[in-house]
């Protein structure tokens, strides 16, 4: 088989940081597919390819629904017909570029199509075009070093990370707490009880004009938007 299926990050959403490469093919490309959490929803990752890339004439754009649940059989269903969608395109000669946020490797939905691609379409090829990932896009929001000389840096999910912050903060220099959005009252609640509090930014819409940097999280009331990080550094006073 020599259609391809490309997984393509697109960035954290500014078009300007989707890449060159991945501007190139999202050009040539017979099939363009975007991830969705529900049907009639929009999908973000296509939003920011169009506006760097505009519409494509005669390009398939095919969506594909990922739903956000917490049944892993509903999982599985999407996942497999998202796959079959794929597989058939691939199946008739046309390569598939499936777009996502960030980068395709760091908790996307392209993973999932990644595990079903041995059983779905075992023949085809399968790349990946890196993107700019939300982890720097936010460090640069709130100019915060990432990792440096022997420094280490934790990546984890907020919702799994609220009963061992002392401990992450303690074992590495920086922790990026992703998915924080929609549990930001219990990490807030969290990072108060270990001392951090001083030590958090909160960065929600990384690039985008909706960019908020939040430096004081205690001014913070409820919850924010999906797209939320909390970056963890170990020195308040190493901040500018
Ligand atoms: C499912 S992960 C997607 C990660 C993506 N593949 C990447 O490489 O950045 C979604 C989480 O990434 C973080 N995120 C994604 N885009 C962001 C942005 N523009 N600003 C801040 N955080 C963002 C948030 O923590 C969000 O809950």
């Amino acid at each position: 088989m020599s259609a391809v299926l490309h997984g393509v990050g697109v960035g954290p959403g500014a078009p300007d940081l989707l890449t060159l490469r991945a501007a190139a093919l999202l050009r040539e490309v017979p099939v363009v597919a975007a991830p969705r959490r529900a049907e009639g929803e929009d999908s973000l990752a296509l939003r920011i390819a169009r506006d760097a890339v505009g519409e494509v004439p005669g390009q398939e754009t095919l969506l594909l629904t990922f739903p956000m649940s917490r049944d892993a059989q509903v999982r599985r269903a999407a996942r497999e017909a998202a796959a079959a969608e794929v597989g058939a395109r691939l199946a008739s000669g046309r390569s598939v570029a499936f777009v996502t946020e960030g980068d395709p490797l760091v908790y996307s939905t392209f993973l999932d199509l990644l595990a079903e691609s041995r059983r779905a379409f075992p023949e085809a090829r399968v790349d990946v075009v890196p993107g700019v990932s939300s982890l720097t896009a936010v460090a640069a929001a709130a100019l915060v070093p990432l990792a440096d000389g022997d420094g280490r840096l934790a990546v984890i999910p907020a919702p799994t990370a609220l009963g061992e912050l002392g401990e992450l903060a303690r074992e590495f220099e920086t922790v990026l707490l992703l998915k924080a959005g929609g549990v930001l009252p219990d990490l807030r609640a969290a990072l108060a009880r270990e001392g951090l509090l001083d030590r958090a930014v909160l960065v929600s819409g990384a690039t985008t004009v909706g960019e908020q940097v939040t430096r004081d999280l205690a001014s913070v009331q409820g919850r924010t938007g999906y797209f939320s990080t909390v970056l963890l550094t170990r020195a308040p006073e190493g901040r500018r």
